[in-house]
């Protein structure tokens, strides 16, 4: 494996680096080098208009990438930074434009994982990373999930499984606004006890279909539903009769660490579907969900 010396120098030099955090593994490049990030996009085969988080190593050198840094950021991200939580914020011209598919706001994230901290230290940048795989591919959350998707195109830093599992909450605070652009495991509902709520709305870059397996997908609460019994049922509740059986945990932070693993595996041993019973409908469920839906293509 590459040294986390030597991939902070391929960084700086212009070149791409996967490396974990705490929710997926990412496709690093430095984030003020306009063709570096270029080949982020290329490599992911990424549509220009879906824009990138840049990742930080500290509430300095976030502040340092926007031209507003109102107090609602700086109580966030005190109470979850470092953490699974992207903030949205005007972007400053040290940001170019490709980083956030011509937006004028920039989507910022200090991750809690040493290895990705360690990473933008050395390299002494802000790190543009969209998730390890391919466009509309299940992201990845181990070392070998990336390899998998890559092959030797990109050095993998390997920080062994994600704990958080899926990706990180997505907030926009434009406009002295409050607005959740995409559900992660720290919930809405903890993030708005500062101020007054303002209701959900769409991300630019959140496809109906999107984090999915290539096995066809179905949210199932009766296994009377399967289309037969050749596939692979992933259950927390209530087995049913299939081929293969997977049985997740009941506490939501515990089913998403290993969600994408399950998903990835399922999807390799090429079972003609995979259906999964569908969550408790409550909050601490709704970033499960939300992923659910995406890979079932009923987003
Ligand atoms: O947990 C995560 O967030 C992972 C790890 C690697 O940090 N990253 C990740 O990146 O999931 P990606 O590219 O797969 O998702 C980025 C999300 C998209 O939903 C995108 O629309 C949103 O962030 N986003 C980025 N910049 C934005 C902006 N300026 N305004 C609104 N949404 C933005
Ligand atoms: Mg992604």
């Amino acid at each position: 494996m590459i040294s986390l010396n030597d991939a902070a120098r391929r960084i700086r030099d212009g070149g791409l680096i996967a490396f974990p955090t705490e929710t997926v593994y990412g496709l690093g490049a430095n984030a003020l080098d306009a063709r570096a990030v270029a080949k982020i996009f290329e490599l992911k085969k990424r549509p220009s208009t879906s824009p990138l988080i840049v990742h930080v190593a500290s509430v300095e050198m976030a502040r340092g990438l926007v031209t507003e840094w109102p107090a609602q950021a700086q109580d966030l991200a005190g109470r979850y930074w470092p953490g699974p939580l992207t903030l949205v914020l005007p972007k400053s011209a040290a940001i170019p434009g490709i980083v956030t598919a011509g937006l004028p706001t920039v989507a910022l994230r200090m991750p809690a994982h040493p290895i990705a901290l360690g990473l933008i230290e050395a390299a002494h940048v802000p790190i543009a990373a969209p998730s390890a795989n391919r466009f509309m591919h299940l992201s990845p959350t181990t070392a070998q999930h990336v390899r998998d998707e890559f092959g030797d195109a990109v050095e993998v830093l390997d920080g062994g499984p994600c704990q958080v599992g899926i990706e990180s909450t997505v907030i926009s605070l434009v406009d002295g606004k409050l607005t959740l652009l995409r559900p992660g495991m720290i919930s809405f509902a903890d993030i708005q006890t500062i101020q007054t709520p303002v209701g959900p709305h769409p991300s630019p870059g959140m496809h109906a279909r999107h984090y999915s397996p290539r096995t066809p997908l179905l949210l199932a609460d009766d296994p009377s539903r399967f289309p037969d019994r050749s596939g692979a049922y992933v259950w927390w509740k209530q087995p049913g009769l299939t081929a293969r059986s997977v049985h997740m945990p009941a506490e939501p932070a515990a089913y998403a660490a290993r969600l994408y693993d399950v998903l990835h595996r399922l999807d390799s041993e090429n079972w003609p579907w995979i259906a999964v019973e569908s969550p408790p409908e409550s909050p601490e469920w709704a970033a499960i969900l939300d992923r659910l839906r995406r890979a079932a293509g009923n987003g």
